[in-house]
């Protein structure tokens, strides 16, 4: 580079910082996209006022398709899109519509596949603009999906219309139709803890599965007093509402790991169909609150908080004053009493808990201990387990004699051990393979129990479970 081209880059840094220092004083200019805004209203689009609403990311779908609903009522409503780039991610709604540089204009909906169902999606609006009138006066609506790069944590709908009022209530309608033709309602959904992974927005749908009574081997009496409780009170909802009983219920099922707790929990999932379901569950128990809106929004509902323990003296959401248990606890106490809700605690840490629930009296009120087979219930266990084997009846008599302390898990756990050997040594299964699997798994179980005195583990499949039998009492 020569002085010359040294003195023009000088010159030209100089100017380049003169021209940033200035004010821009161009005048945003209307954009197309305003201009159809304007048209649609009668009125200018910047003048008008716009009302924002935040909807939470799994209300997605149920936000479009209430949109969708509430513009059918007009025969000329329209939706477009929005160009102009990636720009238009960055922009408030104001500036869609007058902008200095971009002209925003009507363009292609953008679309995003959301799930409806565990087996259904939705072709869903994730940046669009709805134009039609409401109670006859017109507005234009524009729709955004939460996009967490843009810096937009929520959905957002914004509403343009002369009048204020007509915004509002065009806002409730909407939260009206969200919750009348919800997606979410009559499912089963677990809120992930992973915000934005797979799902409507941390929420997936799971689908009802099918455990019947016959499945699940506890104590006379234990099974149906929880169905009681969570399906019972349902059923007599309208009575219990007549002597101005609440129906809002807290069940705490609690015993050691493998009992088959979460096994209950599948099957009142199975009892009532129809009966949304939101099921939260170790780093997603954060979404507590969330939770229990949404369960309100979609009574009658279940709201299962799977294995509290491990959470339940963590700080909660966003490192809060209070433990999460207790924020459970008074998400419980929140909800109305005459709200068809059954809130389901599971936990194999009652000593844990206790203290929690003490303090906090009647939020749960019902307590169930799921506890350890005993011989009886591991014959039938075994049997269970064994249907449509070759296995005698009086060899899982005595692998239930010889299994004393162990799990629910651990029966079904030695029948497939069994099989398993059978299989490898290419023989028909015999009784003898369910004495050499028990003989195993017993072995290892006390090595375990032996290495780990005392120690309380978390995983439950095999002789692992033989481990820390015991451990909630002990
Ligand atoms: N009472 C039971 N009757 C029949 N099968 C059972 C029973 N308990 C456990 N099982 C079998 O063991 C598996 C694991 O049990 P489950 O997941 O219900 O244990 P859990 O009590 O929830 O344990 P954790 O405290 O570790 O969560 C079940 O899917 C089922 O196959
Ligand atoms: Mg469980």
């Amino acid at each position: 580079m020569d002085s010359t081209d040294r003195a023009l880059v000088t010159d030209l840094q100089r100017l380049v910082r003169r021209l940033n220092e200035m004010p821009d004083t161009r005048e945003p200019q209307e954009t197309r996209l305003g201009a159809l805004v304007r048209e649609h209203l009668g009125v200018d689009a910047h003048a008008v006022p716009v009302t924002s609403e935040r909807i939470s990311p799994h209300r997605l779908a149920d936000a479009d398709i209430a949109l969708a609903t509430v513009a059918s009522d007009d025969p000329e409503a329209r939706l477009v899109g929005v160009a102009g780039g990636m720009e238009r991610h960055h922009e408030d709604t104001q500036n869609l519509l007058a902008h200095r540089y971009t002209t925003f204009a009507p363009g292609p909906v953008e679309y995003v596949t959301t799930p409806t169902g565990p087996h259904s999606t939705r072709q869903t609006v994730a940046f669009g603009l709805h134009l039609f009138r409401f109670d006859g006066a017109p507005v234009a609506v524009l729709v955004r999906n939460a996009s967490p790069m843009h810096g937009r944590d929520a959905v957002t709908v914004d509403v343009l219309a002369a009048e204020g009022d007509v915004s509002s209530r065009l806002i409730a309608r909407l939260h009206e139709a969200m919750n009348e033709f919800s997606v979410i309602r009559g499912n089963v959904v677990s809120f992930t803890s992973d915000e934005y992974g797979q799902g409507l927005g941390g929420l997936t749908f799971l689908r009802r599965p099918s455990i019947g009574a016959d499945d699940i081997v506890l104590p006379r009496g234990v099974l149906d007093g929880v169905r009681g409780h969570i399906i019972g009170i349902s059923e007599k909802a309208e009575a219990l509402r007549a002597y101005g009983q609440h129906l809002k219920r807290g069940v705490l099922l609690y015993g050691p790991p493998g009992t088959g707790k979460t096994l209950t929990v599948e099957h009142l999932l199975s009892a009532t169909p129809g009966r949304t379901a939101i099921l939260l569950q170790g780093g997603s128990l954060r979404h507590v609150a969330e939770a229990a809106r949404l369960a309100r929004a979609m009574t009658p509902a279940l709201l299962v908080f799977e294995d509290v323990d491990l959470v339940a003296m963590e700080r909660g959401m966003f490192g809060g004053p209070q433990p999460l248990l207790f924020e459970i606890l008074d998400a419980l106490d929140g909800v109305g009493g005459d709200a068809d809700i059954a809130f389901l605690l599971t936990t194999n840490r009652a000593d844990l808990l206790e203290p929690a629930l003490a303090q906090r009296p009647g939020r749960v009120d019902l307590a169930v201990e799921i506890p350890l087979p005993d011989a009886a219930a591991r014959r039938t266990l075994l049997a269970l387990y064994a249907a449509g084997t070759p296995l005698s009846p009086a060899a899982l008599d005595t692998a239930a004699d010889r299994s004393e302390g162990v799990t629910a898990s651990f029966a079904k756990e030695l029948i497939r051990r069994a099989a398993l050997r059978a299989a490898l040594a290419d023989t028909p299964l015999s009784d003898e393979h369910l004495d050499a699997a028990l003989d195993e798994m017993l072995d290892a179980a006390s090595a375990m129990a032996r290495s780990f005195a005392g120690a309380v583990g978390e995983d439950h499949a095999g002789p692992q479970s033989f481990g820390h039998f015991g451990s909630l009492h002990g």
